[in-house]
C-alpha cells in the first residue's frame, strides 16, 4: 500500500474543527500536515452510502478531486443491535440541525422495546484518497451496550449511553485518554498508521 511520506500536506475532508484538531494531532508526529476542506472552500458532498466505509470514500474522493491534494476522510456513528444497527450512518442526523444529542439518545431508548437486544457499538471508517483515484480504507469498532439513563458529562454525541464491554464507566464518564485507548476512531487510525505512515 502507498505510504504518506514525511512532509506531505493533505486535505482533511471535514468542516468540523474538533475533528480537524484531533486528526492533525495524530498525524503531526509523522510530519504530515493537514488543511481542512472548509478552509479550502470545498463543498460537502452528499453522504448517501449505506455504510461508514462508503461515506468516508465519497468524502475523500470528492476532496482529492476538488483540491488536487491527497485527502483523508472519516465517517463514524453509534449502532444498536436491537435497532438493526441504527442510528448508524444517520447518527448525526438523529440529533437534527440543532445537534440535540440528548434528544437523539432519548429517541434510541424510546425505539428500543423492553426486551430488545441492547448490545451496541461505535464504528469509524477512515479513507485516504490520492488524486489519481486510488483509495485505502480502514475500519475500527468498539463493542459494548446501550445504557439508560445517560451517565457522565464528558465526551460528546452518544458517549453518555455507551458502556464499553467489560467496563464500569460509560464513555461519558471516562477520562478522555481512557476513551482514546479503546475508541473506534483510535482503532481505525492505528490501522492507517501501520499501513500508510512512516
Ligand atoms: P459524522 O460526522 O458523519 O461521522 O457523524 C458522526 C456522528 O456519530 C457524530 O455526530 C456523533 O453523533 C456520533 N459519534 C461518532 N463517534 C462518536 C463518539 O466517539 N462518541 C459519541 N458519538 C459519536
Amino acid at each position: 500500500m502507498r505510504r504518506l511520506i514525511r512532509g506531505t500536506r493533505l486535505v482533511l475532508a471535514t468542516h468540523n474543527k474538533g475533528k480537524l484538531q484531533e486528526i492533525a494531532a495524530l498525524l503531526a508526529p509523522h510530519e504530515v500536515a493537514v488543511v481542512s476542506a472548509g478552509a479550502l472552500g470545498l463543498d460537502e458532498p452528499e453522504e448517501d452510502a449505506p455504510d461508514f466505509t462508503g461515506n468516508a470514500r465519497i468524502k475523500a474522493l470528492a476532496a482529492t478531486e476538488a483540491s488536487g491534494l491527497i485527502a483523508l476522510a472519516d465517517d463514524s456513528g453509534f449502532c444498536v443491535a436491537g435497532l438493526g444497527g441504527a442510528p448508524g450512518v444517520h447518527s448525526a442526523r438523529w440529533a437534527g440541525p440543532t445537534k440535540d444529542f440528548v434528544g437523539a439518545m432519548a429517541r434510541v431508548e424510546g425505539e428500543l422495546a423492553d426486551d430488545a437486544d441492547r448490545r451496541a457499538w461505535f464504528a469509524a471508517a477512515l479513507c485516504l484518497a490520492w488524486p489519481d483515484g486510488e483509495t485505502a480504507t480502514f475500519f475500527g469498532r468498539v463493542e459494548g451496550s446501550m445504557v439508560w439513563p445517560p451517565r457522565g458529562k464528558r465526551g460528546f454525541g452518544y458517549d453518555p449511553v455507551f458502556l464499553p464491554a467489560g467496563g464500569r464507566l460509560t464513555f461519558g464518564e471516562m477520562a478522555p485518554e481512557a476513551k482514546e485507548a479503546i475508541s473506534h476512531r483510535a482503532r481505525a487510525f492505528a490501522q492507517l498508521r501501520a499501513a500508510c505512515l512512516t
